[in-house]
């Protein structure tokens, strides 16, 4: 690969792994995910705010928790999160792509960093809530070999739909 020439070769999204110091890089991906996908989250830009060090570094520090930024010429372009919830599940949250870098396999690239530490973590299964209306990261989902479970959060709440995936 050469200089300029690849500089935007998919190649060049690298991932990252992100611990409590990197709290910078986690907050401008979360900021730029609610930002470019409300549709998608039930969290609010406008509950983050901009500063709050103390809050970011919290999320990261969380025991057990794995979490990864995708990172293209400096800049967070993806980024997904992954929560140890007893039962030898994992729940993925945050999971995000940025529209510049989509259909590049970076979403599928990330999952997949997320289910190799969870396997190796003793996970069996991993699961997610995806919104009802959110048709292209069900599809995603699917492809990627989560299945629905037909479990959906009680009335009242947002109508999130629970799809699992078996660590075989
Ligand atoms: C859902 C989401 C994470 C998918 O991310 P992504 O990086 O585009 O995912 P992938 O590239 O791995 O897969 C998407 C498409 O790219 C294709 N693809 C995979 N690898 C590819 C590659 N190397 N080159 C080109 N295309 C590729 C896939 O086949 C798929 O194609 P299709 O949609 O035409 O069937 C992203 O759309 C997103 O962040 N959406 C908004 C936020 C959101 O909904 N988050 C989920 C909340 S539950």
């Amino acid at each position: 690969m050469h200089g300029a020439e690849s500089r935007h070769d998919p190649g060049m999204v690298s991932l990252r792994v992100v611990t409590e110091s990197d709290w910078p890089l986690w907050r401008e991906a979360r900021l730029a995910a609610l930002a470019d996908a409300p549709h998608a989250f039930t969290a609010r830009l406008e509950d983050w705010p901009r500063g709050g060090a103390e809050q970011w570094r919290a999320r990261l520090a969380l025991p057990g928790s794995r979490n990864v930024v995708a990172v293209l010429d400096g800049r967070a372009v993806g980024m997904i999160r992954g929560v140890p919830r007893g039962g030898g599940a994992c729940e993925l949250r945050s999971v995000w792509v940025g529209r510049a870098a989509r259909g590049r396999g970076v979403g599928g690239r990330l999952l997949a960093a997320v289910e190799t530490w969870a396997r190796e973590s003793g996970a069996t299964s991993l699961r997610l809530s995806v919104l009802p209306g959110n048709a292209e990261a069900i599809a995603f989902y699917r492809r990627n070999g989560f299945l629905p479970t037909g479990r959906r959060l009680p009335p009242g709440a947002t109508g999130e739909q629970s799809m699992a995936k078996r660590l075989g």
